[in-house]
């Protein structure tokens, strides 16, 4: 595996590869790696010639108070994994770099990105589509494969993607979970082993959610009820949202309806964000 810094070497090599008719897979990361980031490597693995991983703390999707500064970072226990999961190139470009002084330039879906996450973390989104399309420049992939862990991301990128006609097809992958079903992600390490514990009140609800909808339940009032009490007994911080949405058109919706809804939550434990999400069949 080799380890690119800069940002023009690494285009010139995703050049070099493209030329001589290998097929580019990127997984953009934040490092930190768990088994959520590895299973996107082993996919854009098997879907191209050449992976590159990129790692990235990328400061412009957090906001004033968010935790970017204690953001956990392991740059030598990534290299290990990166690597055991396929990666043929880590990418791995400095703040400055990416964001020389001055830089003014910013990618934005509007609508969407103002919804659900956005409206808890009103420039996150528009921070997340400049790195993500920035690194597609610099990349240059074929595939790009994001985990439906994030899912308004996923759709927000897939937009991004298909509006400014950019020739990078996006893959999501599914979401990764420990065996009590809380879903992998890199901010788990701030829980306490009692909000840990507690957390797992997220993924019972969506599954709550499913049972009701399987057994007939369609209103999203009598849903979002039966969840918030399940939530509260597991005694979050504060839960900010409990929706619904129309995974085609990312729409709240009152009533669900076949063939599909995607139910999606997010609870504080302490000072640690949680969020999940759960495709749902509707019969
Ligand atoms: P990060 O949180 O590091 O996640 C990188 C990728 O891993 C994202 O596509 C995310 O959805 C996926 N992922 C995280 N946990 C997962 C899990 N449990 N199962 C499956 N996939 C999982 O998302 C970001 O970084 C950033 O916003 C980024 C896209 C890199 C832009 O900075």
């Amino acid at each position: 595996m080799k380890i690119i810094s800069s940002i023009h070497e690494m285009q010139v090599e995703a050049e070099h590869i493209r030329l001589s008719g290998k097929r580019i897979g990127v997984v953009p990361t934040m490092g930190y790696l768990h088994r959520g980031h590895t299973s996107l490597i082993e996919m854009a693995r098997k879907q191209s010639d050449v992976v590159v991983t990129t790692i990235f703390v990328n400061p412009t999707q957090f906001g004033p108070g968010e935790d970017f500064d204690r953001y956990p970072r392991d740059l030598d226990r990534d290299r290990v994994l990166a690597e055991d999961a396929g990666t043929d190139y880590l990418f791995t470009p400095s703040t400055a770099e990416m964001y020389p002084a001055g830089f003014a330039t910013f990618v934005t879906v509007e609508g969407v990105s103002e919804i659900l996450e956005g409206k808890f973390r009103p420039t996150h989104f528009r921070g997340v589509t400049t790195v993500v399309m920035k690194l597609l420049l610099i990349t240059k992939p074929h595939i790009a494969v994001f985990g439906q862990k994030d899912a308004q991301q996923a759709f927000i990128l897939r937009k991004m993607v298909r509006e400014l006609n950019v020739d990078t097809e996006i893959i999501v992958a599914p979401i990764v979970r420990e065996h009590d079903g809380l879903a992998l992600s890199s901010r788990n390490v701030y829980l306490s082993q009692d909000e840990r514990r507690r957390a797992t009140s997220l993924y019972q609800s969506l599954q709550l959610a499913s049972a009701r909808i399987q057994s007939g339940d369609r209103s999203v009032d009598s849903l979002r009820k039966e969840i918030m009490n399940l939530l509260k007994a597991a005694q979050p911080l504060q839960v900010d949202y409990v929706a619904f949405v129309d995974p085609t058109s990312f729409r709240e919706v009152d009533l669900v309806a076949p063939p599909q809804v995607l139910a999606l939550l997010a609870v504080r434990f302490g000072a640690t964000r949680l969020i999940d999400n759960m495709l749902i069949s509707v019969p």
